[in-house]
């Protein structure tokens, strides 16, 4: 029955974009959303880690990953997934989820950031996995996510996993099998002019605002320490996988620098220097500094806990090294906080050139948290045309003019002149070859909130799965939101509702954030104006500080389980 009800669903909604919409509008401010050109919404989706278990079975035990029952009882598996366990998602937690998109976001967003893990973990001795069932697992997914936004126009851009290969993390450089038949799963993701790259080694670059905002999927695999396939980007080995992607990576920036585009770069697994192998790891953040006035900001997924974490020039530093990492503590949160605490005081001491911040998002697979997805707002105010025409709209024209006149202010920072440089084992190094100028400016949209700055984002989450079943449905609900309240509603002096950039749709929030006078709530701890990097740092300091905050933050991190 329920089953059913959800293809109904499904034909009704899609029935409706095909022929004329008669969609029902809850919020005035949406009308006839649907019947012209997709407008720029500002915002978009970034989901991740769906790990969907094609042999998972409710009612089976937990210590069987879900798949059989056992003498030894326990916990039974849920019906729409098991929380805060070792299970993968069933079916019907990933169709629930994207089907649950459909009908209450597809109108609301401009692209789809799905940065991988698509099929089950290895974890299940008795039936292990094989190439053919993480392909078929990926095409599912993958049809269902077409399906669902780009047949509305919405741009979806995928990243390679480590589990959406066989066996698990390991990949060596293309062109191979690999490649080759993800290149055929997401034909409707990769744009032609990125085959090549593909090809060989898994990562593309797509205009999601055609030359104004374009997304990089990387191929993290190269430069995770657990792919025993490739070299870690020694300096000395310019054909490693790795080096080749940071090359490619390199030229990418430049280029859509010199067209005065914006870039989010996305992936699996978060940059770190305890994930990445170390020269990756240095070239990465370097780049990062390098093009920070281009970069609008870093997504991942792969860890299944909701965080944020800096990249510092400090990393690349070799007089400043000792300093950071050892002295941390053993959990992901206390490392963080530990990293946060460095960051100089006061604030006007921070040089925010020396930044990059990276948001890891929390999964849908419910091991070993909760299913969340994440909603980002970002900047279009002062845009007046649709997504297909954006590149002619003259505010756009005007603002890259600006930026075209502003990009002459690079500072250079040489790092090969550092006295242990003149040593043989340093000699070779990447940090010793650091000299090119550094692109960074305060004015840039990762810098200072204007057209295409990240302004926040809103977590959803599932607190009830375990409650739902045949007889109760599923719901997401709102878990917290990065913004103050004052900046979900219009100014109220003036209650210009009409040119309003609404952050969020009230109708998907919480009935006591939905009045123009509600106060701070539970929902907004963290009350950042925007995503910018003075944002972020200052929150890392308040962090630093306030017990209150990172109570807050060690809450959203592990959702009540287990800290890890
Ligand atoms: C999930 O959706 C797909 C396609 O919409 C369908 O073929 C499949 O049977 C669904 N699975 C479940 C368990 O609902
Ligand atoms: C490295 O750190 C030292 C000590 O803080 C500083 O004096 C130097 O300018 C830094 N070098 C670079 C290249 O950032
Ligand atoms: C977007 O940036 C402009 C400055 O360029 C600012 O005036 C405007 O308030 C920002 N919009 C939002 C919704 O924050």
């Amino acid at each position: 029955m329920r089953t059913q009800s959800l293809v109904f669903v499904l034909g009704l909604c899609c029935a409706a974009t095909i022929a004329a919409p008669t969609q029902i509008v809850l919020d005035t401010s949406l009308a006839g959303d649907e019947l012209a050109p997709r407008k720029l919404h500002g915002r978009f989706l970034h989901i991740t880690d769906i790990h969907p278990d094609p042999f998972y079975d409710p009612g089976a035990s937990e210590s069987s990953a879900c798949h059989r029952a056992s003498v030894k009882g326990g916990r039974p598996a849920g019906y729409y997934g098991t929380p805060y366990s070792k299970c993968e998602s069933p079916f019907r937690l990933t169709n629930f989820t994207l089907d649950f998109l459909d009908e209450h976001w597809t109108s609301e967003i401009d692209f789809v950031i799905w940065t991988g893990d698509n099929a089950r973990h290895d974890n299940d001795k008795h039936i292990p996995r094989l190439l053919d069932e993480i392909y078929d697992l990926n095409r599912a997914v993958a049809k269902k996510m077409e399906h669902v936004f780009v047949s509305k126009g919405i741009p979806v851009v995928p990243s390679l996993g480590n589990n959406d290969i066989w066996p698990h993390n390991t990949i060596s450089t293309g062109p191979n099998k690999i490649f080759e038949e993800f290149s055929s799963i997401w034909n409707a993701f990769i744009p032609p002019t990125s085959s090549a790259s593909f090809h060989q080694g898994g990562y593309f670059s797509t205009e999601i605002i055609p030359d104004a905002v374009a997304a990089i999927s990387l191929n993290t695999l190269y430069f995770y320490k657990k792919n025993y396939a490739v070299g870690g980007c020694n300096f000395n080995d310019p054909e490693d996988p790795g080096n080749i992607h940071l090359d490619w990576l390199e030229e990418q920036l430049e280029s859509f620098r010199s067209r005065q585009m914006q870039v989010w770069i996305t992936g699996h697994v978060p940059p770190s220097e305890k994930g990445y192998f170390p020269e990756c790891y240095y070239r990465f953040v370097e780049l990062n500094l390098r093009f920070q006035d281009t970069i609008l900001g870093n997504l991942y997924g792969h860890k299944n806990i909701d965080h944020f974490s800096l990249l510092d020039a400090d990393d690349i530093n070799m007089s400043t090294e000792e300093s950071s990492e050892t002295s941390a503590g053993s959990t992901l949160f206390d490392f963080l906080i530990a990293d946060f605490s460095e960051i100089p005081e006061p604030l006007e001491e921070i040089h925010y050139d020396n930044y990059v911040v990276v948001n890891t998002n929390a999964a849908i697979v419910p091991r070993p948290y909760i299913p969340s997805f994440r909603v980002f707002a970002y900047n279009v105010t002062g845009l007046s045309s649709t997504a297909r025409h954006v590149s002619s709209d003259p505010y756009l024209q005007t603002t890259k003019a600006a930026w075209r006149r502003r990009a002459l202010n690079n500072e250079q920072l040489r790092t090969s002149n550092q006295p242990k440089c003149r040593q043989l084992e340093y000699r070779d190094t990447w940090r010793c070859h650091f000299d090119k100028p550094r692109h960074s400016d305060s004015e840039s949209p990762s810098r200072s909130n204007s057209l295409w700055s990240p302004l926040g984002y809103a977590q959803f989450y599932m607190p009830r799965l375990g409650e739902f079943d045949q007889t109760h449905d599923p719901d997401f609900e709102l878990e917290y939101m990065t913004f103050p309240l004052s900046r979900m509603h219009p100014d109220e002096e003036t209650q210009d509702t009409t040119n309003h950039q609404y952050v969020m749709p009230l109708r998907l929030l919480p009935e006591e954030l939905r009045q123009p006078h509600a106060v701070e709530s539970e929902y907004t701890p963290y009350k950042l104006d925007d995503l910018t990097i003075p944002s972020w740092l200052d929150l890392a300091t308040r962090l630093a500080k306030e017990k209150e905050l990172q109570i807050k933050f060690k809450e959203f991190m592990y959702m009540g389980g287990k800290e890890t």
